[in-house]
Parts: C-alpha cells; sequence; structure tokens
C-alpha cells in the first residue's frame, strides 16, 4: 500500500471538504490500496492555517503556495483556491512533476483551462477535478441505465443548476462575483457541474445556442472577508457585479440527442438544484441534487402510463453502503467529496490517469467558450476543441 503525501492550497470550504474527505476515506473505503498523509496547507488567512494544524491533522500550515509545490514531502496538490489562481498553481505543479487535483472549473476563463491541460499534459502528471455531483451513487446507477439500453435511445436531456447563493442582493461581493477572481460567473462556476453530467450521462456536445444575464448588479462590499454565503447590511457601500447571474442553452449532443442547460445563482426558491431529466424512447429518469438519495425512474415496459417510480438509495447502490447500510439511510455532500478523494487517490496508487481530468475540464471550457460566442453573436455555435499542442 502506497503512502500518498497531499499538500492543499487554498483552505476555505473545498480545501477543508477535501482535507476531510482525504482523511475520512481510510474507515469508508477498507479494500484501497493507499494511506493518505495531511502534511501541508497554504491560506493567506491565519486562522485557517491554524484550524488546519489543530483541526484537521496536517503537519505544518504555510502563507506562501510556492511551498506547498516545492515540498520535497509531497506527492499530490489539491488545488482548492479562487478560479484565477488555478492556472499559476497547476503550471507550477506541473513543472515540479506534481500530481495535482484541482476544484472545477479549473482556471477562471476557458483560455486559462487550455493553458492549466496543456501544461499537466506535457509534464505527464496524473489530474483530477472537482465533478463530484457524478459520483453520487444514484447518479451511477442513472448511467448504469442509460448505458445498458434501460431507456432506449436517448432522445431529449435537461440539465440545470439553480442555486440560492447568490439571490439575496445583500449577498457579499465575494471573489465569485467578480470577473477578474473568479473569471466568468456561473458559465464557469455551476454550469460547468451540470455539462459534466451532461457529458457523463450523454455524450460530447457538437453545437449550443446561449444567452446571459447579470440580473443583480451591485453587491455590498466584503469588509474583512467573506463568502458568497455571507451577507451585508442594506445601507453598505456596494460594488460593481462583473460576471454573469445566469446562462441558458439549448443544445445538440454529438448522438443526435436534443438538450437545454441553464444556471443561475440569482433565483428566489430553488435551492441548490443540481439536476437533470433524461429521456429515451423506452423510459426516463431524473434527479435533482436537494433530493440526492433519490431517483425518479420511468421504465416504459415495467410501468406503462403509471409515471415515475422514486428509487431510493441505499446500499445496493455501491459505496452508498460503505457509509450507512440498508434502503433510504440518506448519505450527503461530503460524502460525494469522500469518494471522489477515494477514487482520486486509488488512480494516483495505480499511477494511471483519472476521469475526470483536465482532458474532460478541457472538454467542457470548449461547450462554455461556444455558449459565451452564442451568447455574443446571437446564433447557433459550433463546439471546436480548445486543445493545444
Ligand atoms: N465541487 C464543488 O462542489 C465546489 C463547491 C464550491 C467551490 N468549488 C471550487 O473550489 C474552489 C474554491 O472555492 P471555495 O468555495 O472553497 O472558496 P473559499 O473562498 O471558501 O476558499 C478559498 C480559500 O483560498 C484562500 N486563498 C485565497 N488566495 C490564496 C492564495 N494566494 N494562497 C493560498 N490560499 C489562498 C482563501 O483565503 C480561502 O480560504 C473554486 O475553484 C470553486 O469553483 C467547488
Amino acid at each position: 500500500m502506497s503512502t500518498i503525501r497531499i499538500g492543499v492550497i487554498g483552505f476555505g470550504w473545498m480545501g477543508q471538504a477535501h482535507s476531510r474527505g482525504c482523511r475520512r476515506a481510510p474507515s469508508y473505503f477498507l479494500d484501497r490500496d493507499y494511506e493518505p498523509e495531511l502534511v501541508v496547507v497554504s491560506d493567506t488567512v491565519a486562522a485557517r492555517r491554524d484550524d488546519a494544524v489543530r483541526s484537521f491533522g496536517f503537519q505544518r500550515a504555510v502563507t506562501d503556495w510556492h511551498e506547498v509545490i516545492d515540498a520535497p514531502d509531497v506527492d499530490v496538490v489539491f488545488v482548492t483556491a479562487p478560479n484565477m489562481l488555478h492556472v499559476e498553481m497547476v503550471e507550477a505543479a506541473a513543472a515540479a512533476g506534481k500530481n495535482v487535483f484541482c476544484e472545477k472549473p479549473v482556471g477562471g476563463t476557458p483560455r486559462q483551462t487550455v493553458v492549466a491541460e496543456r501544461a499537466a499534459r506535457h509534464a505527464g502528471i496524473i489530474t483530477g477535478v472537482g465533478y463530484n455531483y457524478r459520483w453520487a451513487p444514484l447518479v451511477q446507477y442513472a448511467k448504469e441505465l442509460i448505458d445498458t439500453g434501460a431507456l432506449g435511445t436517448i432522445t431529449n436531456y435537461y440539465g440545470r443548476f439553480f442555486s440560492m447563493y447568490g439571490s439575496d442582493p445583500l449577498g457579499l461581493l465575494s471573489w465569485r462575483f467578480l470577473v477578474e477572481q473568479a473569471g466568468h460567473g456561473v458559465s464557469t462556476d455551476i454550469l460547468s457541474h451540470s455539462v459534466d453530467l451532461g457529458h457523463y450521462l450523454v455524450g460530447g456536445i457538437s453545437k449550443v445556442l446561449g444567452t446571459g444575464e447579470t440580473f443583480i448588479k451591485q453587491r455590498p462590499l466584503p469588509t474583512g472577508g467573506g463568502t458568497h454565503y455571507d451577507r451585508g447590511k442594506p445601507g453598505d457601500p456596494t460594488g460593481e457585479v462583473t460576471n454573469e447571474d445566469y446562462i441558458g442553452m439549448m443544445c445538440v449532443f454529438e448522438n443526435g440527442a436534443r438538450g437545454t442547460f441553464e444556471a443561475c445563482r440569482s433565483m428566489v426558491g430553488p435551492e441548490s438544484q443540481n439536476s437533470f431529466e433524461v429521456y429515451g424512447t423506452k423510459g426516463s429518469v431524473a434527479w435533482n441534487f436537494e433530493k440526492m438519495n433519490e431517483l425518479r425512474v420511468y421504465i416504459a415496459a415495467e410501468h406503462k402510463h403509471t409515471g415515475f417510480t422514486t428509487v431510493y438509495g441505499g446500499d445496493r447502490f455501491p459505496p452508498h453502503g460503505n457509509f450507512v447500510p440498508g434502503s433510504a439511510n440518506s448519505i450527503g455532500f461530503e460524502d460525494l467529496i469522500c469518494i471522489e478523494d477515494h477514487e482520486f487517490l486509488q488512480s494516483l496508487a495505480a499511477g494511471r490517469q483519472h476521469t475526470p481530468g483536465f482532458t474532460d475540464a478541457l472538454r467542457y471550457v470548449s461547450v462554455q467558450d461556444a455558449v459565451l460566442r452564442s451568447w455574443e453573436s446571437g446564433h447557433w455555435e459550433d463546439v471546436h476543441s480548445l486543445k493545444e499542442d
């Protein structure tokens, strides 16, 4: 069993989630090929560095992220800093020959993802990307139903990610709302999760027609930090939101299926509605992260004209049973991160390229590039691979 020594850059929501995921994985995945070791974390906030050592078990914490990459006792770097910092960190890790897990979408713009993918490919490092929702056991079951032909030929796909995080105009102007720190808005942030699920379940996309909008144009300025879940007060000084709240697109899949995708962060109502509906000639499935332990299934041969049946998550859908036995005993968001981390560490232990990795991230930003072009042109746009030699 190989020891995998881990460094983390950015110890906010996802840096902490992956640190817990890696630390918890051994007790859920007894039949594994690695031992994780939390070595060093970097964050610019002193309190977070202290938490990492005192409460998460890291051996040390540093201010300068270069020290994580340069550390001789680090095998893999988790990049969980704001999007616009990803590329510089990935390039440095690739140059040092360190494997990288980078949170989605790898950079803040399609161009940055292209640069990161190229650097990683040329360096021959193993990469992973944080498309965690595909690891939900019931999403895996949906894929099995599609791949085994239980739904027949897939004709229609509807993917959306409607999140509450920007629905309150008093939500702080954190890095996510600023083009220079986040890159694009929801097309970079949550649409990328939907595009991952669309590719995973149905396949590649060949052309798109897209549009976008920024509905809330000013937000309170953060004083002393704060994330996209924190709130200002009425009358606080405000600043301009510089990336989009909403993206919608119609698309044609390479296999001929037709699809629609939407992502929005400023809607009132949906809370964390990362969802899909897949329709085929023999049946359909529908899933919504807000009820991630339920999959709605309709197989025409079994339930003609009876409508959808609800299938509950449980230990018959691996690896749900690693976390909790029985049926309808729920798992949650961080369990998906733990599954994701386990799968990535298994790939590292085997020395094989991981999926989803930077190759997948590049495919998704090629779609994002087409939707941004379409928003500007007002016409259908073909998806071209942005891959560079
Ligand atoms: N897969 C998912 O479900 C999911 C969910 C949320 C965020 N994300 C992704 O994770 C990444 C981080 O998002 P988050 O929500 O955790 O953000 P966050 O703001 O909670 O955390 C970012 C952390 O990076 C630190 N940081 C900033 N500049 C730094 C620097 N120069 N060196 C070291 N640390 C620095 C900040 O102090 C902060 O602690 C983003 O790429 C985001 O797209 C993915």
